[in-house]
């Protein structure tokens, strides 16, 4: 089997390693990682040091790829800027996980990943570097740009174009023929009915313009300086 590895060992490195060994086509050397100590496990995998080690290693181990598995869309571009230029000519995996669903006439790209349960339907388009997540369903004649994602849980109907490096999250629903510009993020849980103009953040049900965003600014609960795990509901 061509041995790969995974650039990012977070949860979601996990999920990536998870459908990497259902598929049996590649064996994971290990994890590399900015942050995480050198030589600590992550779901039974070694990592190996940060991105920096990779020349070594593609020399040592007869890596055939890499995947860069960051959920944020912007670092995930800038990770991708560095490996390139560390490695010129490295191939970059996509990773498609045995139970999502692929319609007919579907491009991906390069450095995808498509989650358990996803459905792509037919003759969308999916750039590279982009990701579908767990039980996500893109419509047909979709096209996501690179560095674009869909969320657990999100229902895009056909025809959606999604923007560079936009992110519809967690559970929203869009309606057919909407258009999405780039770096936009559709918040959880939000019924898209217009189109989104690039740079906003919009949400709600249906979903309204909330602020101006700039590219790489963070909207993960991994990458926001106040966690919403520290929030509380209480009763009104
Ligand atoms: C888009 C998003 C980043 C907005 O976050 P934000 O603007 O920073 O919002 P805050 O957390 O500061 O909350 C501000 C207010 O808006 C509300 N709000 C935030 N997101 C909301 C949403 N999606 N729908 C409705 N209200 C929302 C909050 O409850 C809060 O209300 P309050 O002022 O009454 O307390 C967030 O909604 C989101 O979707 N994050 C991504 C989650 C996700 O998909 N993760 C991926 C897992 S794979």
């Amino acid at each position: 089997m061509k041995k790969v590895l995974i650039v990012g060992a977070s949860g979601h490195g996990g999920v990536v390693l998870d459908c990497i060994l259902k598929n049996r086509e590649y064996s994971v050397l290990g994890f590399l990682d900015s942050f995480k100590e050198k030589g600590l496990k992550h779901n039974g995998h070694q990592i190996l040091g940060c991105e920096k080690e990779l020349p070594n290693l593609i020399k040592a181990h007869n890596i055939y790829g890499v995947v860069v598995a960051i959920g944020n869309n912007w670092i995930r571009k800038n990770m991708v800027n560095k490996l390139m230029k560390l490695v010129p000519g490295i191939k970059f995996i996509s990773v498609i996980h045995p139970n999502a669903v692929i319609g007919k006439r579907v491009k991906i790209g390069m450095g995808v990943v498509i989650m358990p349960g996803a459905i792509v339907s037919s003759n969308s388009t999916i750039g590279d570097f982009c990701i579908l997540n767990t039980n996500s369903s893109l419509g047909h004649e979709g096209f996501m740009e690179d560095y674009s994602s869909i969320s657990s849980g999100v229902c895009a109907g056909s025809n959606l174009k999604l923007g560079k490096f936009s992110a519809i999250s967690l559970g929203a629903n869009v309606i057919d023929n909407i258009t999405i510009g780039h770096n936009s993020i559709v918040g959880a849980g939000s019924l898209v009915m217009d189109n989104v103009i690039r740079n906003t953040v919009v949400y709600g049900t249906p979903a309204r313009f909330v602020r101006l965003r700039n590219p790489g600014d963070p909207y993960l609960y991994g990458d926001k300086p106040s966690k919403n795990s520290d929030r509380l509901i209480f009763k009104k």
